[in-house]
């Protein structure tokens, strides 16, 4: 129970790794506000973590609104009397290099990956220093290092959660620790979709993962567990990289 007593909220919870980290965070004893644009997705979550004996409420809304994010930490503050973990984790992926990316489409994928992580944090910090500091954990990937062709956005998105993440954590030390978690290759809806289009897609990854399998979603929120919780006190402004040694080589 390394999050008693504690309010979480996590973006993009309604699926895969969000929502992993969300039962997680539960199970680990925190209350925790599931926030997703997709509200069946997240109404799902809130049901797993509840039938589980956990609490939860749903916060129905869109990162990159200012507004829906005022709420999702309002959610948290009324619903459970203060915030005190975040989990920047909603994202989405895209195809393409710099001449076949759409102008619409480049700015949709950092508008999520990173402003979503500015707008949701600005009202997340005030927040979490009222309820006498906190910790924030942000999802990155290994694609903020490893980069392949036709991913062009999403590594440079990534590599902008990196930079953004030691930023933050200068910016609100002590009270508020901030790292981000840099996963490899999990099958959750984001790189299922696109191995079923491309049939090649599926092995080139598994040839990645030095452990020779995917990752799990729950392998990722172990990790996103330790670093919300006082077993990573001394752990501020890193990457932790949880990849099954896909950046190994
Ligand atoms: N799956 C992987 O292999 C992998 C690897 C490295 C990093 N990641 C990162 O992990 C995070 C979760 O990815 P996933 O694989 O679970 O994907 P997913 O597609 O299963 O889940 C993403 C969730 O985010 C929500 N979302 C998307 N845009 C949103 C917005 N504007 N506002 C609120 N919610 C929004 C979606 O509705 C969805 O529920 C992402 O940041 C992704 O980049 C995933």
């Amino acid at each position: 129970m390394r999050l008693q007593g504690k309010a979480a909220l996590v973006t993009g919870a309604g699926s895969g790794i969000g929502r992993a980290i969300a039962s997680r965070f539960a199970a680990e004893g925190a209350a925790v506000v599931v926030a997703d644009l997709e509200g069946s997705g997240g109404a799902a979550t809130v049901e797993q973590i509840s039938r589980a004996g956990g609490r939860a409420e749903l916060a129905i809304g869109d990162v990159r609104s200012a507004a829906d994010a005022e709420a999702m930490v309002a959610a948290a503050v009324e619903g459970f009397g203060g915030l005190h973990v975040l989990c920047n984790n909603a994202g989405v992926g895209s195809w393409g290099n710099v001449t076949t990316t759409a102008e619409e489409e480049w700015d949709r994928i950092f508008d999520v990956n990173v402003k979503g992580i500015y707008q949701v944090s600005r009202f997340a910090v005030p927040a979490m220093l009222e309820a006498g500091g906190g910790s924030i954990v942000n999802m990155a990937s290994i694609s903020a290092w490893k980069t392949d062709r036709n991913i062009t956005a999403y590594c440079a998105s990534k590599g902008a959660v990196v930079t953004l993440t030691k930023a933050m954590a200068m910016d609100h030390a002590p009270e508020i620790r901030v790292n981000c978690l840099a996963p490899g290759h999990v099958r959750t809806p984001m790189i299922e979709g696109p191995m079923e289009q491309v049939p090649t897609l599926e092995a080139k990854l598994l040839g990645d993962l030095v452990v020779g399998r995917f990752g799990t979603t729950d392998e990722i929120a172990a990790a996103a567990v330790f670093l919300a919780s006082d077993d990573a006190s001394f752990v501020t402004g890193s990457a932790l990289v949880v990849d099954g040694g896909a950046t190994a080589h």
